[in-house]
């Protein structure tokens, strides 16, 4: 069966088509279009421009996606070249649309689930609704083009799912039942990389620059601190498994204030403060991580969301999880927003209910 997914809940607009068989599937299509430029000036994501984006982008990606799953419907024109047009009224081009219904802004949201109305009506196929964070957690099965197999895998499962909007820790239980055993009290963690980019005027969106700026001087650790810099690790030893980020973010806003603002703080002190910040909220997450692993006796760790994609985190979960636990993290491309992981949501809901014959 095809099915084709749908993915506005932020900035990106992606529309994906997937083969999808019981044993896995196969990626026939895969479009996204950032909107990156446009939210720089703000320096974060702008939700009316977004929405307007979203708008305008959709038929333009859908088009894309038809074309790369040669999906399109060809018509002659006056000049003989056959040009695609959406397959208004014809048979329908896939079996059933998967869309993202939330969490995400609000405003965003409705352009996707109303582009994907109108589409399963006019296609007269059915919508299924689909969990962004729970497309998170199953992005690791996928692959951004090809062939991939969504495999059985140990339970408990304990997924640490880290986005510019959630930080949160969840249990998968033997019984598939869920529990969210910890997350964030206050700011996300992708939301204070973001931040604390800006307080060190590093252009949105920050999470990959603080990185990028903490890997090379981590690289340079040879290299004389020109100032001791020490950032607190809030919530460490509390005895739940919550995370704060909220005051390491003001930490780094004091700090700058302290260096009379950024203006004066030049590059290498720069890429000190943007090591100890992540070294300081990638070591909360990995020390919750560690305990609850421990707690629960989980069997397979998945680490998902955007920030899943700093390679800091990875080695470090590597390190600290022993190698009973199997640890699973998205493919490249696929640990931020995109609708690869919400078709693959989708067609486990298929599988699940059984309402769809999989071919
Ligand atoms: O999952 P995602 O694409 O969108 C949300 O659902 O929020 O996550 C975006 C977040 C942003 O805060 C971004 O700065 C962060 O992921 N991010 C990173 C990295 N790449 C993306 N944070 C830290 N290190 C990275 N390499
Ligand atoms: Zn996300």
């Amino acid at each position: 069966m095809k099915i084709l997914s749908i993915e506005t809940s932020c900035d990106d607009t992606c529309i994906s088509i997937l083969e999808m068989s019981a044993r896995g599937g196969k990626v026939l299509a895969n479009n996204s279009n950032s909107q990156i430029q446009v939210h720089i000036p703000f320096g974060g994501v702008y939700p009316v421009l977004a929405k307007r984006e979203h708008a305008k982008n959709l038929p333009v990606v859908l088009d894309a996606s038809l074309m790369q799953a040669k999906l399109h419907k060809k018509v002659p024109t006056s000049k003989g070249v056959g040009i695609p047009t959406a397959s208004v009224g014809e048979k329908s081009p896939v079996d059933a649309i998967a869309v993202t219904y939330g969490p995400g802004l609000e405003m965003c949201l409705w352009e996707g689930i109303t582009f994907a109305k109108d589409l399963a009506k006019k296609w007269n196929v059915p919508i299924i609704p689909v969990n962004h964070m729970e497309g998170h957690v199953l992005s690791v099965f996928g692959k951004d083009k090809g062939k991939f197999k969504v495999p059985k895998i140990a339970t408990p499962v304990l997924s640490l799912l880290v986005s510019g909007g959630h930080t949160q820790l969840v249990l998968v239980k033997k019984d598939k039942t869920y529990e969210i055993i910890g997350e964030t009290v206050d700011d996300a963690v992708g939301e204070a990389f973001d931040k604390v980019a800006r307080m060190l005027d590093l252009p949105y969106p920050g999470g990959p620059q603080i990185s990028k700026l903490a890997e090379e001087k981590r690289k340079r650790a040879a290299q004389k601190n020109l100032l001791p810099i020490s950032l607190p690790r809030p919530m460490l030893h509390s005895k739940n498994f919550n995370f704060s980020f909220s005051g390491l973010k003001t930490a780094v806003l004091y700090l700058v204030r302290d260096l009379d603002g950024i203006e004066k703080i030049d590059d290498k002190i720069k890429a000190q403060i943007a090591l100890e910040f992540e070294n300081a909220a990638i070591e909360c997450l990995v020390y919750k991580t560690k305990k609850a692993i421990e707690k629960y006796g989980a069997k397979t760790l998945i680490v998902a969301g955007g920030v899943a994609a700093n390679q800091h985190l990875k080695n470090e979960v590597k390190k600290a999880v022993g190698k009973k636990v199997k640890i699973l993290f998205p493919p490249k491309g696929l640990a931020g927003d995109n609708s690869l992981m919400i078709g693959i949501a989708g067609y486990l809901t298929i599988k699940a209910t059984g309402n769809l014959k999989l071919r």
